[in-house]
C-alpha cells in the first residue's frame, strides 16, 4: 500500500529534527521516516555473495509505505568496502529502490506489530531479527531463478542486492532494483464477458490485454512459488487479495506486448494472516488451506523440503547457487528459531532447551530495538531464568508494564526519568523535543501551515493544548479550526481556478495539457497517445468539451450549498415548531445525505440543463445524444462527455475516464491504492458498464423507450389512483409524465429513424 506523499515544506522538518537530535534526549527520538534529498549512511551486506560494504544513498524521493516498511527511490553516491570486493550488481551513480522494513505511519506500525505479535509472539521479525531479513532477500534471488525457468526471463523478479541495519529507525531494511515502469493501463472495453476465459485467453486478442495478461502472469507466478515452496509468499501475488495487484509493474518500453515486461519486486508482506481474521475474500480460503496442510498462522515461512525438490528437479538451472541455498536454509532456520511462535514449534518450546535459548536471544534482541533494554541488561536475559522470565511477563501489563521493563532494563532510560525529574533545563530539553518532533508529522499530514508551525514553537503551551484536542480530529478539519484563514485562502483559489477556466480559452487549454502531461508521467498515456491528444486540443468539439467541463467545475459547489440552505431551514423551522436538537439535528443530517446519494442533484441539473442549452442553440442533436441525459447524472456526469467522443476521441475518453476512476477510489483506505483491483472495478462500472449497457439499450432503443413510457403510465396510473391529488397535482404529474416517458418514444425515436440511424449508437461501441 502506497500513502501518497503531499507537498509540504522538508527544510522546516529538516531542522526541527535536527534540533530533535540536538536535545541531549538520553534515549533519541527516532524519525518516523526520511525525507527526500536526505543522505542515507548504511552498513550494506551483499546478499550473495555475502560481501560487506558502507554505502551513502541520497534520496530522491519518498515513494511512500503501508504496513511492511517505506520505500524510497535513492541514488548510490558512494559505496566502499573492506575487502576490496564489491556488493554485486550496486555501481556507484545508478539509481535503487530502499527499503526499510517499519511503517512511516504510527497506526500501521502499531497495526502490523499487533497481529505479528498474536501470530509469533515477538516484534515483527524483519524489521529487527537479522536473519529474517537475510532470510526474506535470499528467497527473491532465487524465486529470480526459478522465474527464468516460467517465464523465460529473470527480469520478470526484481533484483535485490543488499541488505542492512539501519540505526537511525532501528530496523533492517533492503537494497532493491529500482524497476522503471506503470501499472496497468485503465483500458476502454465493451466485451466484459470475455474475461471470464480469462485463463486461457490470448490478452492479444481480449478487449483489455493488459489486465487480462496481468492476472495470468499472476496466476502463473503464484502456482510458481507454490511449486518451489514459497507458498506462504505468494499471497502477495494472488489476485484475490484485491490488493496485490501493485506489487507487480509493468517495465517501462513494452507497450506493444500486454504481457511482455511484467516484473514482480514486493516480497515483503506486512501483516501475518491469522486464522480469525481473514482480510479480503481470498484470505478465506487460504486460512482453510493452511489449516489442511496444518499450519495455523500464514506469513512468510519457506517449504525447505519443497524447496530442495524443486531445486533437485531443476538442477541444471540452479548449477552455481549451492552457497546461497545453504546461506538461505541457515537464515531460514535461524529466523524460525528466533520466535516462539507457538503454533508451529508447540510443545518443542517445553522440552527443547536450545530453541528455547534460541527463542529469547530473538526476544532480547527485539527488546533492544525497542529501547526496552541496554546492551548490559540483554547479556543478563539471555542467561535466562528467573530474570528472562520475570521480563517476559511484565510485557503482559498494558502501558504500565513498558515502562517498568524500561525503568528495570535500560540504563539510559533510568537516567532519563531521573534527570527529567531532577533538572529543570533537561526536562524543557525533552519537552521541546517531543514538540519538536510532533510538529514534523503535523506538518507532513497537513494538519499546520509553516507561519503557524513556527508560532506554535514560540507558544509550547498552546501547542500542547491542541495536541490533547484539536489532534483527535482529521488533519484537514483541525487546520480548517485552527486557520480558518487557509480555508477563506483555498475557497478563493478554488474561485479563481473556476474564473479562469471558465472565462479563459487559454487557461483550459493550459489545464487539459497539464493534464495531459501528468498521465503521460504516471504511464497513463503513452507518447503516441499523448501526441496525438495533443494534436485535438484546438478542435470544436474538445473546445465546447473543455467548456462544459469549466460549467461542471462551476456547479460542483451548487448541490452542497443548497443541500445546506435547505437543511438549515428545515432545522430552524423544526425548532421553531418546538421539536428538540436531537429530532431537529437528525433532520439536518439526513436532508445532507439525501442530497449526497439522490442520483440527480442541483449541481447536476443546472449542468444538464447547460449541455442541453448548447443542444438546442447549435441545432445539433448528434453530437450531444449522449452527453446531454448522462449531464444530468450526478457524479458520472463528469464522464458525460467522454463517452459521448470516445469513437472520435477514444484516447482522451479513456483517460480522463481513468483519471475520474483514480481520483475517486483514492478515499478508500489500503483497497483504493493505484493499481489495485478496485481502481480497475470503478473504472469498469462507471466507464465500460454503461458503454455495455449503452450499446445493448441502443440496439434495442424501441424496446426501452417503450418500457420507459410503459413505466411513466403505469406510475401514473398507480400514484392517481393511491393518493387523492388535486386538479393541478394530477395535470402537472401528466404534464411530466408525458414529457419526460412518452414523448421520447413518440416524437424522439421516429426522429432519429428517419435520420437514416437504423442502429443508433450512442455509446460509438463498434
Ligand atoms: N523496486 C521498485 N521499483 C519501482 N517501484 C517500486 C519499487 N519498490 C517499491 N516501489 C513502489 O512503491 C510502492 C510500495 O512498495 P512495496 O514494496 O509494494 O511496499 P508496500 O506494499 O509494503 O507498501 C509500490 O507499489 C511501487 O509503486
Ligand atoms: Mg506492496
Amino acid at each position: 500500500m502506497v500513502m501518497a506523499s503531499r507537498a509540504y515544506n522538508v527544510a522546516l522538518c529538516r531542522e526541527l529534527m535536527q534540533a530533535v537530535r540536538g536535545s541531549g534526549r538520553e534515549i533519541p527520538l527516532r524519525p518516523g521516516r526520511y525525507e527526500s534529498g536526505d543522505t542515507l549512511r548504511l552498513p550494506l551486506r551483499g546478499v550473495w555473495p555475502d560481501v560487506r560494504a558502507e554505502a551513502t544513498f541520497t534520496i530522491e524521493k519518498f515513494i511512500g509505505g503501508g504496513f511492511a516498511g517505506q520505500v524510497y527511490r535513492c541514488v548510490l553516491t558512494s559505496l566502499v568496502s573492506d575487502e576490496g570486493a564489491s556488493i554485486e550488481g550496486l555501481t556507484v551513480g545508478n539509481v535503487y529502490g530502499v527499503k526499510i522494513l517499519i511503517p512511516p505511519s504510527r497506526f500501521a506500525r502499531r497495526f502490523r506489530d499487533r497481529i505479528y505479535q498474536v501470530a509469533f509472539q515477538v516484534p515483527f521479525s524483519a524489521q529487527v531479527i537479522a536473519s529474517a531479513c537475510e532470510a526474506g532477500v535470499i528467497w527473491q534471488k532465487v524465486i529470480r531463478r526459478a522465474a527464468a525457468l516460467e517465464f523465460g526471463s529473470e527480469t520478470s523478479v526484481a533484483d535485490v542486492y543488499a541488505w542492512f541495519f539501519d540505526e537511525g529507525q532501528q530496523a533492517y531494511g533492503e537494497v532493491r532494483e529500482w524497476v522503471e515502469g506503470r501499472m496497468w493501463r485503465l483500458e476502454a472495453d465493451t466485451r466484459l464477458g470475455e474475461r471470464r476465459a480469462w485463463r486461457t485467453a490470448d490478452p492479444a486478442t481480449c478487449g483489455s490485454p493488459e489486465f487480462i495478461a496481468k492476472r495470468q502472469f499472476m496466476w502463473r507466478f503464484v502456482r510458481l512459488l507454490h511449486r518451489m515452496g514459497a507458498g506462504e509468499l505468494a499471497r502477495q501475488y494472488e489476485w484475490g487479495t484485491l490488493k496485490s495487484q501493485p506489487n507487480l509493474l509493468k517495465r517501462s518500453g513494452h507497450d506493444a506486448d500486454p504481457a511482455a515486461g511484467l516484473c514482480a519486486f514486493d516480497f515483503r508482506a506486512g501483516l501475518a494472516l491469522l486464522p480469525f481474521l481473514p482480510m479480503s475474500p481470498i484470505d478465506v480460503w487460504l486460512i482453510l488451506r493452511g489449516l489442511w496442510h496444518g499450519s495455523l498462522v500464514q506469513f512468510d515461512r519457506g517449504d525447505m523440503t519443497r524447496l530442495r525438490a524443486f531445486i533437485q528437479e531443476h538442477q541444471d538451472h540452479f548449477e552455481g547457487m549451492q552457497g546461497m541455498l545453504d546461506a538461505l536454509e541457515r537464515s531460514e532456520t535461524a529466523y524460525r528459531r528466533s520466535m516462539p511462535d507457538i503454533t508451529h514449534h508447540g510443545m518443542r518450546l517445553l522440552t527443547d532447551r536450545s530453541l528455547r535459548a534460541d527463542v529469547r536471544a530473538g526476544l532480547v534482541t527485539g527488546y533492544g530495538c525497542a529501547d526496552l533494554v541496554d546492551e548490559a541488561f540483554a547479556a543478563r536475559l539471555n542467561g535466562g531464568g528467573a530474570v528472562f522470565s520475570g521480563f517476559y511477563l511484565l510485557g503482559a501489563i498494558p502501558v504500565l508494564g513498558r515502562f517498568v521493563r524500561r525503568c528495570i532494563g535500560n540504563g539510559a532510560y533510568r537516567r532519563h526519568v531521573k534527570r527529567f525529574w531532577a533538572e529543570r533545563a533537561y526536562r524543557h530539553a525533552v519537552w521541546g523535543a517531543g514538540l519538536r518532533h510532533r510538529l514534523v508529522g503535523w506538518i507532513r499530514s497537513g494538519r499546520v501551515s509553516d507561519p503557524r508551525a513556527r508560532r506554535l514553537l514560540a507558544t509550547p503551551a498552546w501547542f500542547w493544548v491542541q495536541a490533547f484536542t484539536l489532534r483527535l480530529l482529521p488533519a484537514g478539519l483541525h487546520r480548517a479550526v485552527a486557520e480558518p484563514r487557509t480555508v477563506w485562502e483555498r475557497i478563493s483559489a478554488t474561485w479563481q481556478f473556476m474564473r479562469s477556466f471558465f472565462r479563459d480559452e487559454a487557461f483550459r487549454e493550459q489545464w487539459l495539457g497539464d493534464q495531459v502531461a501528468a498521465g503521460y508521467k504516471d504511464g497513463m498515456l503513452s507518447e503516441a497517445e499523448r501526441d496525438r491528444i495533443m494534436q485535438h486540443v484546438r478542435d470544436p468539439f474538445i473546445i465546447k468539451y473543455l467548456r462544459s467541463l469549466g460549467v461542471h467545475f462551476a456547479t460542483l459547489p451548487v448541490t452542497q450549498i443548497v443541500s445546506v440552505i435547505v437543511a438549515t431551514v428545515v432545522l430552524i423551522t423544526k425548532l421553531v415548531q418546538g421539536a428538540g436538537w436531537g429530532v431537529a439535528g437528525a433532520y439536518f443530517g439526513g436532508i445532507l445525505l439525501f442530497f449526497q446519494v439522490i442520483p440527480i442533484s442541483p449541481g447536476s441539473i443546472c449542468r444538464g440543463v447547460y449541455v442541453v442549452a448548447l443542444m438546442i442553440r447549435e441545432r445539433n442533436y448528434r453530437d450531444y445524444l449522449v452527453a446531454a441525459p448522462l449531464s444530468f447524472v450526478k457524479y458520472i456526469g463528469y464522464l458525460a462527455f467522454p463517452f459521448q467522443m470516445i469513437t472520435t476521441y477514444p484516447e482522451l475518453a479513456r483517460f480522463m475516464g481513468s483519471r475520474w476512476a483514480m481520483d475517486a477510489v483514492r478515499i478508500v483506505p489500503v483497497f483504493g491504492e493505484h493499481g489495485a483491483l478496485l481502481e480497475h472495478a470503478i473504472f469498469d462500472l462507471f466507464f465500460n458498464v454503461p458503454r455495455v449497457v449503452g450499446a445493448w439499450c441502443a440496439r434495442h432503443a424501441r424496446l426501452v423507450l417503450n418500457l420507459w413510457m410503459l413505466m411513466g403510465v403505469t406510475i401514473y396510473d398507480i400514484v392517481t389512483r393511491s393518493c387523492s391529488l388535486d386538479v393541478k397535482s394530477t395535470t402537472n404529474l401528466l404534464i411530466a409524465v408525458v414529457v419526460l416517458c412518452v414523448l421520447p418514444r413518440v416524437l424522439f425515436y421516429p426522429v432519429l429513424k428517419r435520420r437514416g440511424e437504423g442502429a443508433v449508437d450512442p455509446t460509438g461501441v463498434e
